[in-house]
């Protein structure tokens, strides 16, 4: 996140004045050049193609919790992103206290990832109110969708949450009645409009009542289910 605010300072620098511009002129050239600097602490993706490792896709989270310091699932599964190295977050709540999103800004980030994952805490069967206003903002379009959207193509798309209901709560028989997988229909529809390769959640239930040995196991399930799906987000994205 901070890169992508480094990056572009440094483009304009090279005489792009983005405010005083029409704000997409120079969408393809902050592209091109963000596809450069975002790798950084990661291989070449030739280079991991030609070692023995099987490639990883870049990974993008797109982190949204409103209530960060009194959370306690969502800090487990950050710290087992942490040691993921193509995996970048971007934490929308903090970059984006007064819910003034940077459009450009969002759109390069996704741009030059092929595995977007959305991870939050369910809020009312759906996503914290910053995720829906980001969505409504940058997936716009001709860029997302329609005429000439193509950006998000071949990508993948997840999200991964946790949920104070338990498992069984989720389903004809339980008190929310639905499946997490019917709940998650309009993000799976967002996902085929756009042309992306959607997967089932990742999803921790029982959140408010995890020990401290349970909400360790479940961060090191998320962490391996984001190295299973990268890899596989690698081999679609080609
Ligand atoms: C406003 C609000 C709405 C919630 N809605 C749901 C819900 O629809 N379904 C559910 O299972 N849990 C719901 N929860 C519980 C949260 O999902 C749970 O507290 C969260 O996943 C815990 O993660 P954290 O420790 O990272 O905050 C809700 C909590 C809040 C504060």
């Amino acid at each position: 996140m901070l890169l992508i605010g480094m990056e572009i300072e440094t483009l304009e620098t090279h005489s792009f004045h983005l405010c005083s511009c029409p704000y997409w002129a120079f969408a393809p050239a902050v592209v091109i050049y963000a596809s450069k600097w975002y790798p950084r602490n990661m291989p070449e993706r030739v280079a991991s193609e030609s070692s023995i490792a099987p490639p990883k896709a870049r990974g993008l989270i797109v982190f949204a919790h409103p209530a960060l310091e009194r959370a306690r699932v969502a800090p487990a599964m950050l710290r087992a992103v942490s040691p993921l190295p193509n995996f970048a977050v971007r934490d929308i709540y903090d970059l984006y206290p007064d819910m003034t999103i940077d459009v450009l800004a969002e759109q390069v980030a996704l741009a030059v990832s092929d595995f977007v994952v959305l991870q939050f805490p369910l809020y009312w069967y759906s996503v914290p109110a910053l995720l829906k206003e980001w969505l409504d903002l940058v997936w716009i379009p001709g860029w997302a969708y329609g005429k000439g959207g193509t950006v998000l193509m071949g990508k993948t798309l997840a999200c991964a949450f946790s949920a104070g209901g338990a498992g069984n709560a989720y389903g004809p028989r339980g008190t929310n009645r639905f499946t997490i997988a019917e709940l998650m229909r309009p993000w799976e529809q967002t996902a085929a409009l756009c042309g992306m390769r959607w997967i089932s959640p990742f999803v921790i239930h029982g959140a408010g009542d995890l020990d401290d040995a349970a909400l360790g196991s479940e961060s090191t399930r998320y962490g391996k289910w984001l190295q299973v799906q990268s890899a596989k987000a690698m081999t679609v994205a080609g």
